[in-house]
């Protein structure tokens, strides 16, 4: 299945995901790493892999909706398949939207429909929460509310900070999200507004969560 990656930061996602690719755990292939931002570390590590980059920058157009309608054509050029948000820290418009119905997962530092928005780990520990994890989910016009696809939990510790939580939910999400994108190649998950889910899909909760420290 082929893909195009969005990403806004460190990358580890898209290490993840490529990581997977390369062990046969993930039947897809990256057409495109896109990104907001010239600078982001995930697209010096897609440039190192020879993989194709492309940066449409929010401030080179004149609103959100303007850069969103020229983001999308730029994915559909690549005519991905799916498109995965790895750490794209930027709301998907309409343009997009329309462009990939229910053809966009986005993977989310948080147990939705707790702690949307950014800094899920933040707010996990802000509210008190004892278990958190991640969610990987399909895109639609909220912030953080599409169809939930997958989860994974992890413990919050009394000692955790943001930084500490977001790293130990970061373990996770590098299973969880390839495991999900190859699920989808493998027709096991079927996106839509109601994503149907094959009898073939066994989600590994266990396998996902860390050890209690
Ligand atoms: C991840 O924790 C993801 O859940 C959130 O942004 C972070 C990106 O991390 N949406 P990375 O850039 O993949 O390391």
């Amino acid at each position: 299945m082929k893909i195009v990656v969005l990403v806004s930061g460190r990358g580890s996602n898209l290490r993840a995901l490529c990581r997977a690719i390369d062990e046969g755990r993930c039947a897809a292939r990256i057409a495109a790493v896109i990104s907001d931002r010239h600078s982001a570390e995930a697209l010096s590590f897609a440039k190192e892999r020879g993989l194709a980059i492309e940066v449409v920058r929010p401030k080179d157009y004149a609103d959100r909706e303007a850069w969103d309608a020229a983001l999308a054509p730029v994915v559909a050029a690549h005519a991905p398949e799916l498109v995965v948000l790895a750490g794209f820290m930027r709301i998907v418009g309409s343009a997009m939207l329309a462009r990939f119905p229910y053809r966009i997962v986005n993977v989310h530092p948080a147990l939705l429909p707790s702690f949307p928005g950014t800094d899920g780990p933040s707010q996990a520990i802000e509210k008190g929460a004892r278990i958190s994890g991640c969610t990987v989910h399909l895109v639609d016009a909220g912030i953080d509310t599409g169809p939930i696809l997958a989860q994974g939990a992890v413990p919050v510790l009394p000692t955790d900070d943001a930084a500490s939580l977001h790293a130990r939910i970061q373990v996770v999400e590098h299973r969880l999200l390839p495991f999900v994108v190859d699920a989808i190649a493998k027709g096991l998950i079927v996106p839509g507004s109601k994503p149907s889910f094959g009898e073939g899909l066994a989600f590994p909760a266990q396998s996902f969560d860390s050890p209690m420290a």
